[in-house]
């Protein structure tokens, strides 16, 4: 973690390298000593905005809630299937802000938990009243939660794929629709749902007929949506990751060592990403910086989809 940048930093750097068109490409690249400089585009700032992140108890969604905690937002809610996961990480994030941001201090943050199974619509809606309720609005809402399943189409049992649609499409679904219903009337919000590389590509080895199918729905879901509250305020954007190292990957890679390698092979970057590879994009959906885009997939996976 302290390799990369924190948000409200930006490196200066001499000597110049030249651009291409000859000229200098200005002070901002060369070999010498960073100095810390207090230079960000400040339409990246969520200084102000409260956010909503589901699948938030670990993983990807952990990460989403650390990025956003760094990039200046203060009011927060972690919802999660497992609540009293979701109050662990709720304080961890806190903890860790106090360290990222060391001029303030816990009672500068307000990061609720909030119990949910996005695959209930009743319990999405209870959810958002009750972040509702707490911050009085909802600015940047991220559709995290999501599982997976390794079987073969023809032993992929039925129950098993429709819990998976009611997690990942219909959830991904009420969490949207719950998000607009709030942003609409206040003309503006910006929603990310989380798709996949899978959405594009078939994934080899591994058989997930049903998940990839799921992550398509969801990126063409979030395009769809994006069409029919563009003029509303409300942007739609889906982020869609390659293979990272969570929760969700570990264990399929504990039956299987080899798999990492094979994934890595496939990968032009070598290498499967981290969750902090996913900061800037989700900050830059959930920020004003992306303000004229809307039902864009955004990729993000080491390469994987252009082989
Ligand atoms: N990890 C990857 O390589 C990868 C790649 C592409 C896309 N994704 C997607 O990113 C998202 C997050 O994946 P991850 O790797 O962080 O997974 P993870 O398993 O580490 O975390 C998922 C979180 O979602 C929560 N959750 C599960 N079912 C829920 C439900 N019904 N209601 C509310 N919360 C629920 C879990 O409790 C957990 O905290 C998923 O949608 C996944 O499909 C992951």
């Amino acid at each position: 973690m302290s390799s990369i940048p924190r948000f409200g930093y930006a490196v200066l750097r001499t000597p110049l390298i030249p651009c291409r068109s000859g000229l200098a490409a200005s002070r901002f690249y060369s070999t010498a000593a960073p100095l810390k400089a207090k230079r960000v585009l400040p339409s990246l700032s969520l200084d102000s905005k409260v956010c909503l992140v589901t699948g938030a108890a670990r993983g990807l969604g952990y990460n989403f809630c650390r990025a956003f905690l760094q990039s200046g937002c203060t009011e927060l809610a972690i919802v999660d299937l497992k609540e009293s996961e979701a109050q662990k990480a709720a304080a961890q994030l806190v903890r860790d802000a106090c360290i990222l941001n060391s001029d303030m201090t816990p009672e500068d943050f307000n990061v609720i938990s909030v119990g949910c199974d996005v695959s209930s619509e009743v319990a999405v809606q209870k959810a958002f009243d009750t972040v509702v309720d707490t911050f009085g609005q909802i600015d940047a809402v991220v559709a995290s939660a999501g599982i997976v399943e390794n079987y073969s189409a023809l032993d992929y049992p039925s129950d098993r794929m429709k819990l998976l649609y009611d997690i990942n499409v219909h959830g991904a679904f009420f969490t949207a629709r719950e998000a607009a219903r709030n942003m609409i009337p206040r003309g503006s919000g910006s929603i990310i749902l989380v798709a996949s590389m899978s959405a594009s590509i078939v994934n080899i080895p591994q058989l997930q007929t049903p998940y990839n199918a799921s992550k398509a729905a969801v990126k063409h879901m979030a395009a769809s949506l994006a069409v029919e509250w563009a003029k509303k305020g409300v942007r739609v954007n889906s982020l869609s990751p390659g293979y990272m190292q969570t929760k969700l990957t570990k264990t399929i890679l504990a039956h299987n060592q080899e798999l990492k390698k094979t994934w890595e092979g496939l990968t032009p970057m070598g290498r499967m990403g981290e969750p902090e590879d996913l900061s800037g994009a989700v900050v830059f959906l959930a920020s004003d910086a992306s303000q004229f885009m809307t039902g864009t997939d955004m990729r993000v996976d080491g390469g994987y989809c252009l082989l």
